[in-house]
């Protein structure tokens, strides 16, 4: 699980919301699988909603935009966000995500390795709402985005005030085994830091080079 704060700027997260105000939510049971249909019981953005589209292209590329996400993630696709409402006691019983999602007006397909979470409303805004995963209860600032392993069990707990504004989305990623994934992120984040530190050092570019080297060997396209 990994906690990517401020994907979104105060100003970029005003506009998304002010997006949001006018949307025209549709029932989520719409979009669920057989597993997932009966403890859905939230709002969505149908997936041809100009105003959907519009708003999925400016997270793409704020995610692209996000060197923190890149490390993490190493995504080899990205499933166009979707946008998703929580109110009046709407929740999202315990589930597994699909393992593989079609690529709207698209033949292709992608696997969900990471599955991600942008919180669009503030933790004051609405009661409830938390996602829950692994015994942790996460609810983070808008603007904060949440990454965790699509093979893992998760819920959201009932909102009881005020509305819960999120887009969430799949990653398939070059590297699909999380403890290869982690270990790599670590690298990188040991390598950044050295930079700082001895940007001289020949270590670090030996380091480097290893860092390139697994991820030859374990990444996947
Ligand atoms: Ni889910």
């Amino acid at each position: 699980m990994l906690h990517i704060p401020d994907l979104l700027s105060a100003e970029q997260l005003r506009q998304c919301r002010a997006a949001l105000q006018a949307a025209n939510w549709q029932d989520g049971r719409h979009s669920a699988g057989h597993q997932a249909v009966g403890v859905k019981a939230n709002q969505q953005l149908a997936q041809d909603d100009p105003l959907a589209q519009q708003l999925a292209e400016f997270v793409l590329a704020q995610l692209g935009q996000s060197p923190r996400f890149m490390a993490a993630a190493l995504p080899l696709k990205v499933l166009p966000p979707r946008f998703n409402r929580y109110a009046e006691g709407g929740s999202y019983g315990a589930h597994i995500d699909s393992a593989v999602f079609s690529v709207p007006g698209t033949p292709h397909r992608i696997r969900a390795d990471l599955s991600a979470t942008l919180f669009l409303s503030e933790p004051d805004e609405y009661d409830g709402g938390e996602l829950v995963l692994q015994d942790k209860r996460v609810k983070l600032p808008a603007g904060h985005l949440l990454l965790y392993s699509s093979g893992s069990l998760h819920r959201v707990e009932p909102v009881t005030r005020g509305a819960r504004l999120a887009a969430f989305f799949w990653v398939q990623s070059l590297v699909r085994e999380e403890s290869q994934r982690n270990l790599l992120l670590e690298l990188d984040d040991s390598i950044q830091a050295l930079r700082q530190q001895l940007p001289d050092s020949p270590e670090l570019l030996r380091l480097t080079g290893v860092y390139h080297n697994l991820l030859r060997q374990w990444s996947q396209t």
